[in-house]
């Protein structure tokens, strides 16, 4: 039977992953110290310990990833890691750098290591982000200003950023993910551990308690739902592209079947310039297609760090593992809205 360890399994990523290796019949191990803000991982854990209190291949560990003794600990036996703890707002990152860079840079460190010393030579995940490529200024793109959206005005780039684009991590966020990233990668080439890093744009789904820091498209939508203000941190046609959880989780799944080509590399991983887009279309979209709009929309000055737009280019996931993105945007998001209508957790 698989063992796999999930750290931040009670968070929205590592809670489907955690849902979609019990119904393999694999062995989990959620590994989280639930401090996601807003709540969102102790609702995830509740809903999980509540559907799988019976299952005896399901277990939880309130575990910190700046612990190495507790990483250590439960290690042992691992086949696979999936690396999902973070702490996953740039705009934390600036209010309290410390905390961020523990978390994400030497989180990522302690559970390397953990791993490395284990000796069952567990596959490694690491969820990194394309914070890692900057503002996009290493290597110069044209950025074109259309009505709804920022976009890429040179060819090379119709059809987004590939992995070949020149590092330039940017705001803490963006150094401390990097640091994983890089660790992840070296620990790869000087011990041999094989670890798969995914560079992700936005990915939006089920599971997913949006705050106004991280997860924009939810965050968009629940607050269209309830009628509420937004407020628009720049011009609103800042642009990504967004990826459906379930697609994610193909990736992983195809990435980890291919894992004699995957290990020790980097990818893209995103929904592609066909499910790219921006706030204002996003909000478009909810008014058309759902019938939801917030009661008001302000505007506020630009986040840093804010890309004017990202895409990512998958074209090696592609050719790698054979991993496109499936669900369109216009289907995950209706889907996330009738999720957050059930209003189950
Ligand atoms: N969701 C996205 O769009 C996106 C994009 C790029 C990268 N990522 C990365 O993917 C990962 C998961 O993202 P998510 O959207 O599921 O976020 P999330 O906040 O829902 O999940 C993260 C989980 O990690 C836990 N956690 C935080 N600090 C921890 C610590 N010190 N020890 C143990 N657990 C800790 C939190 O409680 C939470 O349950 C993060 O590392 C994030 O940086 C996410």
């Amino acid at each position: 039977m698989q063992k796999v360890l999930i750290t931040g399994g009670a968070g929205f990523i590592g809670s489907n992953l955690a849902e979609h290796h019990l119904a393999r019949e694999s062995q989990v191990t959620v590994f989280d110290n639930l401090s996601r803000p807003g709540g969102g991982a102790r609702k995830n854990m509740e809903y999980l310990t509540a559907r799988y209190k019976d299952n005896p291949n399901f277990e939880f560990v309130l575990g910190d990833v700046k612990n190495l003794d507790q990483l250590t600990e439960v290690m042992p036996g691992i086949d696979v890691v999936f690396h999902v703890a973070g702490q996953t707002a740039v705009t934390t990152s600036i209010d309290d750098p410390i905390e961020d860079f523990d978390t994400n840079a030497r989180g990522t460190f302690n559970v390397l290591e953990a791993a490395r010393r284990a000796g069952s030579d567990p596959i490694i995940f690491f969820t990194s982000t394309n914070k890692v490529y900057g503002d996009l200024t290493r290597q110069p793109v044209t950025l074109v200003e259309k009505e709804t959206r920022w976009d890429f005005g040179d060819k090379g780039f119709s059809e987004g950023v590939s992995e070949d684009y020149p590092l330039d991590f940017e705001a803490p966020y963006g150094c401390s993910k990097g640091a994983g990233d890089a660790y992840c990668l070296e620990y790869a080439r000087t011990f041999g551990l094989r670890t798969v890093v995914f560079r992700m744009s936005a990915i939006y789904g089920t599971g997913q308690h949006p705050t106004e820091d991280q997860a924009w498209v939810g965050w968009f939508i629940r607050r269209s739902m309830e009628k509420s203000p937004v407020t628009i941190y720049g011009d609103g046609k800042q642009v990504r592209d967004i990826l459906f959880i379930t697609d994610l989780l193909n990736a992983f799944d195809q990435a980890l079947e291919s894992i004699e080509s995957t290990k020790g590399q980097a990818f893209n991983i995103g929904g592609g310039r066909r499910n790219s887009s921006s706030i204002l279309e996003l909000l478009q979209l909810l008014r058309e297609k759902l019938g939801i709009q917030p009661s008001n929309v302000d505007f506020g000055p630009w986040r840093l760090a804010d890309q004017k737009v990202y895409i990512s280019n998958t074209a090696k996931a592609k050719k790698t593992f054979n991993w496109e993105p499936r669900v369109s945007q216009e289907e995950g998001i209706t889907r996330l809205y009738e999720w957050m209508r059930e209003g189950k957790r």
